[in-house]
């Protein structure tokens, strides 16, 4: 994992880092990232595992990136379970696609993969790690059968590279709904 001197900047769990999605489904692409426990951490937590950027950092880069693909994109954090599910029943019908890393919860929650099912939005299972390289209860994870596609194994650039995914998932969608 790449190293380097990289400015650590704390997310506060539950935090919103942008307001409500005003450009849903009809509108710009709108894509919603959804962080999970523990990743408010990133930069300080196991940085020979997670690497040393921040989640304030990631969520800037994952803007930056947006604005260029001209898309709109939210980010959240939350700790709990039921603020992560809480967070994808409010993007129902008013976003595109969800890129989610579910963090500890991607290999035990069955209530995610339940929401993740009731809003019918693709989804992007993301992880900085690849999963298959650590401990046998990473490799399972609730969420796989449902995701559209799984990123994992590049640190902070899984979750670009899921944006430029998002892209493409989002425009096709679009094309054959008409
Ligand atoms: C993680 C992998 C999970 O197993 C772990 O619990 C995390 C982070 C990743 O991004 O590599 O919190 O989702």
């Amino acid at each position: 994992m790449k190293g380097g001197a990289v400015k650590v900047t704390r997310v506060k769990a539950g935090q919103t880092t942008e307001r409500a999605t005003t450009g849903g489904v009809s509108g710009q692409i709108a894509v919603l990232v959804i962080h999970g426990p523990n990743l408010n951490l990133l930069g300080e937590r196991e940085p020979e595992v997670y690497g040393r950027t921040s989640l304030a950092d990631i969520d800037k880069e994952l803007k930056n990136l947006g604005r260029e693909l001209e898309m709109k994109v939210e980010t959240f954090q939350s700790n709990s379970e039921g603020g992560i599910v809480d967070r994808i029943q409010q993007a129902r019908g008013k976003c595109d696609v969800l890129l989610i890393n579910p963090g500890a919860y991607t290999h035990t929650s069955v209530a995610i993969r339940d929401a993740i099912a009731a809003v019918n939005i693709p989804v992007i299972e993301v992880h900085l790690s690849n999963v298959y390289r650590r401990e046998p209860f990473r490799h399972h994870s609730t969420i796989a059968d449902i995701a559209h596609g799984r990123i994992m194994g590049f640190g902070a650039e899984s979750y670009s590279l899921a944006l430029r995914a998002a892209r493409s998932i989002a425009e096709e969608s679009r094309r054959r709904s008409g």
